[in-house]
């Protein structure tokens, strides 16, 4: 069965490629998601990518999600520290999300070893760069194969 799949990216990350490249690599998002597509394929799986700067655009996605997608890979940036707002909405939509970060966020400022959306994931992925989306996108569809 085709497996569709949200990739939900929170804030700043439309700049990854020019952003901190000695944190979060030289690679667009685009070319991450062009990545992420051909794997998909690979895996009889659907990608479709949404990336926003507002914290409501990416609850309304999550909604949005509920009726249409079977698990999400999601990197809400910032907002991992900060939003209770997404971690209801992870909670309320009920569907498999998996956290991904680019840096590993426990080997760097202390603000960033809180995630108030970790409680709600089905797991995380950080540390592996523009991989850890991979590695994200493999661990869901395993999850939803099994
Ligand atoms: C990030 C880590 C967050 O702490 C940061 O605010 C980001 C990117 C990552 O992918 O490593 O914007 O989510």
């Amino acid at each position: 069965m085709s497996h569709k799949i949200l990739v939900l990216n929170g804030p700043n990350l439309n700049l990854l490629g020019t952003r901190e490249t000695d944190v979060y690599g030289a690679v667009t998002l685009e070319a991450i998601l062009d990545g992420l597509r051909r794997y998909a394929e690979q895996r009889d799986a659907e990608v479709t990518a949404v990336q926003s700067n507002s914290e409501g655009a990416l609850v309304d996605a999550l909604h949005d999600a509920k009726g249409w997608a079977d698990g999400v890979v999601f990197n809400p940036g910032a907002y991992t520290h900060s939003s209770i707002a997404l971690r209801d909405a992870i909670s309320a939509v009920d569907l498999p999300v998996v956290e991904t970060h680019l840096s590993n966020v426990h080997a760097r400022e202390e603000f960033r070893h809180t995630s108030l959306v970790t409680g709600v994931c089905l797991g995380v992925v950080a540390g592996f760069g523009a991989d850890s989306y991979v590695v994200a996108l493999d661990a869901l569809l395993r999850h939803l194969e099994h």
